[in-house]
Parts: C-alpha cells; structure tokens; sequence
C-alpha cells in the first residue's frame, strides 16, 4: 500500500500529477493531494469536509460503516464496561492505559486542580441569572487563559500538560456553577476526597441547608456518558479546537472555541433538541406526524438525535446508552414515558424507507437526555454535560497536534462574487 499512486491528468496541459495513497494503521485510504495545487494549480472543493481528513491521528478511530469506535485501539463497548471516565482520559492523552501507580497520580493531579480561581466565581456574577450554561461555560473557559497567563508556553510540553489536567478538572466545577449561577446558589466547592463523577453531582446539587446523598447509581450512569462522549476523532468541535490550535493560540482559548461550535444543535446541542422534541412529540400517537415532517423536503425540521456524517450503521455508543437507560430507569425506581416515546419514535423510523435509504440511525444524544433528565440535570445543562467528557477529547488532540509540527489551517474557497469593478462616489450612486 505504501508505494500505491493515483495518476492525476489534465486533459488541457497533460500534465501528470502522481497522488500517493496514504494508508493509517486501519480505515479507508487516502489521497496525498498537498501537491495538487502547486503542481496543476487546482484545489479541492469539498463543503463539509465529507472526503477530506485534516490530519493524522493517533487518538481515536471510527469505522461508520461498521459501527466501529475505539479509543487507542481498544473497543468503546469494553471501556464503557470495564473502565472509568478518569481512567479513558488517561489512555486517549497518553495512548496507553496506566497502571495503578500511574492512575493514582494521574487521579491526584486532576483531583488537585479542580478548584478555580476565586475570581472567576466573580466573573460568573456578571453573567445574567438565564444565561445558557454554554455561553457561560465558553466564556470563563476563555477568560481561563487570564488567570494562567504565565502558563500559557505552548511549546513547552510541561505546561501543556499542566493546562490539559486543568481544563479536565476544573470544567465539571465551571459547568455546575453555571447551574448553580442560573438557581442562585451559593458556589459548591469541589470535594477532592470524591470520585470525578461523584464531585460533580455534589456540586451539582449539594446546598448548604441539608446534606446531599450520592446516588451511586447516578454516579455510575453518569461516569458511563462521560466516557462515551469522551472524544470522537475530526468531529465539528474538535476540528474547530485544532483549527485554532494550529495559530498557537492558548488552550483555553482553543477550547472556548471547541465549546462554541459543540454548542449548535447539528452537534453537541442535539442532546438539548432531543428532549425538546420528544416533549413536543409527547404521546406515542403523534410519532407518524413528526416522522412525516422529518421527510418533508420543504419543512425544516429534522429528527435530532438521528443521522451521523460518519455512522451510516447502528451509532455503537447509541446501542450502548439504549441498554444503559433501562437499567438506570430501573434502579432509580423510575419510569419514564419519553423512553417508550423514543424507542417508538425509533422502531417506526428504522422501518421507513426515508431513512433507510438515507442510512439514518440514533446517534450518541437520542437516549443520552433520558438518563440525564432521570439524574435531574436540567435540560439546559445537557449541552454541557457533553462539553464535560468531550474536553478529554479536545484536549487530547490538542496535545497531539502541539507535539507534532503543524501548518497553520488556512482552507480556500471557489470565489463566486463580483469581477473587478469600478468605485463609484456615494453621491454618484
Ligand atoms: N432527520 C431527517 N432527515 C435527516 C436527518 C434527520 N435527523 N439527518 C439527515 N437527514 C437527511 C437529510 O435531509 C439528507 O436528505 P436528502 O439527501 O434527501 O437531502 C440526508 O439525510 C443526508 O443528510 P445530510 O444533512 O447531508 O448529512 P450530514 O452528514 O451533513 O449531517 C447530521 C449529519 C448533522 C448529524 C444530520 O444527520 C442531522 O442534522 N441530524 C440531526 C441533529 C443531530 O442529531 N446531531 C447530532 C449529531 S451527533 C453529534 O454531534 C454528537
């Protein structure tokens, strides 16, 4: 595979473009195409990136025909049975799983540095009482790189480190201050002598007038979405934290960034549209009517929760949250209708022909808002649950791409304004 070649031919000049095929460890091949426009003097036009990768990567592979995710090699299905949140961070940073020693200080260091600045409690008084916990979440991860300003070398792989274990600690005490901001809580300080998953639901919904039990279950339930959301190769918010990345801009900057683009309802913000819509949809008998407006061409509405640009099969960590919402239902003692609504909404859409033609299936956010409505967490906050786990993602890649020697991203474009013309006076318009 190595010394394959595509031969390119420009019927108008002759001249000959040999394109290498480049293969990974596994996955399609691709085509070398750096040489195209310097050599024909052509570039790709590819809206969406559908046949473009931007990078080589070691991190996280995804076979979308095949239903396939894995972290460092290791199936999506045996860490989120086997393993932790904490311990899946571990592995995508550092490509290995650890030992317990190295667990145990990789624990401690995130553990240490999960309080924030006081000052940034202050910050977060400024923002309105209503304001969404995304835009909050991206505007004190941003205003973050202040407050570390003389750690902020990113070609110094130790203050890389220190800047990725401070984003992974401190975003789940970010994202429930948020929270508490919009009920006007005092702040929860985080209690270090917690699990990462246990810490957050404490500062969550711990308040100062009774203690608050851990729901172990939900501990549990939670670590489990962490982990399934925890990084997924070249994705919208991913790319975005490494577009920015590769100006050198700060950490903290590329994730505000990376929390920004999870934030629309095409990504990451599906999991807040899905709820909003199963409420909409609110009786098993109205599924036929929002399956149709899902095929209408002329309306806009989409099912959220379904399709994927790279899953054209079942998406695996949807298989496994499916499973996973039974059995957290169950062992809080609830029942949910919005569970027997979507399982509906599901069996009636994988049977019609719209969708099985366009191979369309739940994604990771279809089942993900079932549980999290069943732990409490309000619908607002669903977006930055993700961003939580995702973080492990973007700061992984980020790492990455900061050992590596990296072009500055600077696509082009097909330009289709105006030719040159004249300026004419204002007065003469
Ligand atoms: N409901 C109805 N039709 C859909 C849906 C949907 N959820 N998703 C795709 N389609 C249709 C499109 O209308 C299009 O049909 P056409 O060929 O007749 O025009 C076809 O399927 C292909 O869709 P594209 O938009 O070209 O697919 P793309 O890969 O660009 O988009 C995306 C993927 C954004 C996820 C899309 O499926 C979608 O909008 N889904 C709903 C939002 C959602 O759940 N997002 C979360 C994604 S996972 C994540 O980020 C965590």
């Amino acid at each position: 595979m190595a010394d394959r070649k595509l031969i390119l031919t420009d019927p108008e000049t002759n001249k000959q473009l040999d394109l290498s095929v480049v293969a990974g460890s596994e996955g399609d091949p691709t085509l070398d195409i750096a040489g195209l426009y310097p050599k024909l003097g052509y570039f790709t036009f590819d809206p969406g990136y559908g046949s473009t990768a931007s990078c080589k990567s070691d991190i996280t592979f995804i076979d979308g025909g095949a239903g396939i995710l894995r972290y460092r090699g290791y199936p999506i299905e045996q860490l989120a049975e086997q393993s932790s949140f904490l311990e899946c961070a571990y592995l995508l940073l550092y490509g290995e799983l650890p030992t317990q020693e190295e667990f145990t200080d990789f624990d401690h260091d995130i553990t240490y540095h999960t309080m924030v600045h006081e000052k940034i409690n202050s910050f977060m008084q400024g923002f309105h009482y209503d304001a969404h916990p995304m835009a909050i979440l991206a505007g004190v991860v941003g205003s973050m790189a202040a407050f570390y300003h003389d750690k902020l070398d990113v070609n110094d792989p130790d203050q890389r480190d220190l800047a990725a274990k401070r984003l992974i600690a401190k975003m789940p005490t970010i994202a429930a201050a948020a929270y508490r901001h919009s009920q006007g809580w005092p702040s929860a300080y985080p209690k270090n002598s917690l699990g990462y998953s246990e810490r957050f639901l404490n500062m969550m919904f711990s308040v100062p007038a009774e203690p608050y039990e851990i729901n172990p279950v939900a501990a549990k339930a939670l670590d489990l979405l962490f982990i399934l959301h925890a990084d997924h190769e070249q994705n919208a918010s991913t790319s975005t934290v490494r577009l920015v990345g590769s100006t050198g801009a700060n950490p903290y900057a590329c994730v505000a960034a990376g929390i920004s683009a999870l934030w629309g309802p095409a990504h990451g913000g599906a999991n807040e549209a899905v709820l909003k819509m199963l409420n909409e949809i609110g009786t098993v008998k109205r599924v036929p009517e929002f399956i149709q407006r899902a095929k209408d061409r002329d309306d806009p509405f989409r099912l959220m929760g379904f399709g994927h640009r790279v899953y054209k099969n079942h998406d695996p960590r949807a298989t496994i949250i499916r499973k996973a919402c039974h059995e957290v239902l169950e062992d809080l003692g609830q029942a949910d209708e919005l569970l027997d609504l979507a399982m509906e909404l599901e069996r009636i859409a994988l049977e019609d022909e719209f969708f099985i033609e366009r191979k369309l299936y739940p994604n990771v956010d279809f089942y993900s808002g079932i549980i999290y409505k069943a732990l409490n967490i309000p619908t607002s906050m669903f977006t930055a649950m993700f961003a939580i786990g995702r973080t492990v993602g973007w700061v992984s890649q980020w790492l990455e791409q900061s050992a590596t020697p990296t072009r500055i991203g600077r696509p082009r474009q097909i330009y289709t304004g105006a030719t040159e013309r004249e300026y004419v006076a204002i007065e003469q318009r």
